[in-house]
């Protein structure tokens, strides 16, 4: 025998053990699952790019939901796919009363009480240009987008969502959509700000579920580039100064390091959002029997803790549910 003072393998020689060491855990709660609706009836449309991810129409949204609160899942974040001719420049569809998606939050929240719902502050799925502001000779205009925003936000309040989570990356939203907010009697709504989000090339299929792309250039000029991860710190104290409650990485995978450093940094929730592409991957590889999806899964969904975020969104929501409560 070889004389050795530390053999860090001890440790692992159970699973017992090994459960009794983990430093990082996943729970259910963790779970912020993003769902898609749409207008009509009986409708269940699954996103070509997203195997297992549908767009529901509101009736069998409901059901789906009995589905997933059944799971355990107590969290989810609600986008709007909309028919192009309801699309303008100013994204007017978005704060009027009448519209889908708010009375789809409406009708979740009488349904399912105890479930959160967040919703998306951005333009680009009632935009005509695709864009998350306002267009204007080609260039994204800030200022005025923040005026969008904020009927939007007050519109979205009204109808019944716990968080909001604006999403364009434009300079001083969280601070109007929460002084916005504040004004009008909605104190209690939460924000979870997308603070550090980049210019990435994993939203493509959220943009094939939402028919949201953008119809001229790409989001650089708003979304932070890869390469920057100071920007980040800076966003996110901006975000944190203005009043966001939660700051969020997006997306969550390549950007690991950036989920650290604000872990770090900031002493309030971090939230990284495991985005769509990130979803396609794993299930492309395992369709083509490449790799094990549930292993796959499971590490990414520990890695992303491990990094430092509280809570997660991810389209795996219910299948790590699944897994995690030992059906
Ligand atoms: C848009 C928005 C996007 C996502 C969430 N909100 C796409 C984009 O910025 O183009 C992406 C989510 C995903 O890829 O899963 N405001």
């Amino acid at each position: 025998m070889i004389n050795l003072a530390r053999r860090p393998r001890r440790n692992r020689k159970s699973s017992a053990i090994r459960d009794l060491v983990q430093e990082t855990t996943l729970q259910v709660s963790d779970f912020i699952y993003p769902m898609f609706v749409q207008e009509g009836t009986n409708l269940k449309i699954e996103v070509k790019s997203m195997p297992g991810i549908h767009r529901f129409s509101l009736d069998n949204l409901l059901e789906e939901l009995k589905e997933v609160t059944d799971l355990g899942i107590r969290a989810i974040d609600l986008f709007p796919n909309y028919a192009e001719s309801k699309k303008d420049r100013t994204a007017s569809e978005s704060y009027n009363e009448d519209t889908f998606y708010l009375k789809a939050i409406t009708a979740i929240k009488e349904k399912f009480p105890e479930l959160v719902i967040m919703t998306d502050v951005a333009m680009d799925p009632y935009s005509s240009d695709g864009h998350d502001g306002l267009v204007e000779n080609g260039k994204i205009l800030n200022d005025a987008t923040l005026e969008i925003l904020g009927k939007m936000s007050l519109a979205q309040a009204s109808a019944g969502a716990d968080i909001l989570g604006p999403s364009d990356m434009m300079d001083g939203r969280v601070g109007y959509i929460r002084k916005h907010l504040d004004d009008r009697g909605f104190t209690d709504v939460s924000i979870m700000s997308y603070s550090a989000k980049y210019a990435s090339a994993f939203y493509g299929p959220f943009r094939d579920a939402l028919e949201s792309a953008p119809k001229f250039g790409d989001k650089k000029t708003y979304q932070m580039n890869p390469a920057n991860k100071r920007e980040a710190l800076l966003e996110a104290q901006l975000d944190f100064e203005e009043g966001a409650d939660m700051l969020m990485v997006k997306p969550a995978l390549s950007y690991l390091d950036i989920i650290r450093l604000l872990d770090e940094n900031f002493d309030i929730p971090i939230a990284a959002y495991n985005v769509s592409g990130e979803y396609a991957m794993i299930k492309a590889a395992a369709q083509n029997g490449w790799l094990d999806s549930d292993r796959a899964m499971m590490e990414v969904l520990m890695s992303i803790r491990r990094a430092g975020a509280k809570c997660i969104l991810t389209y795996f929501a219910k299948e790590a549910a699944v897994i995690l409560n030992g059906y």
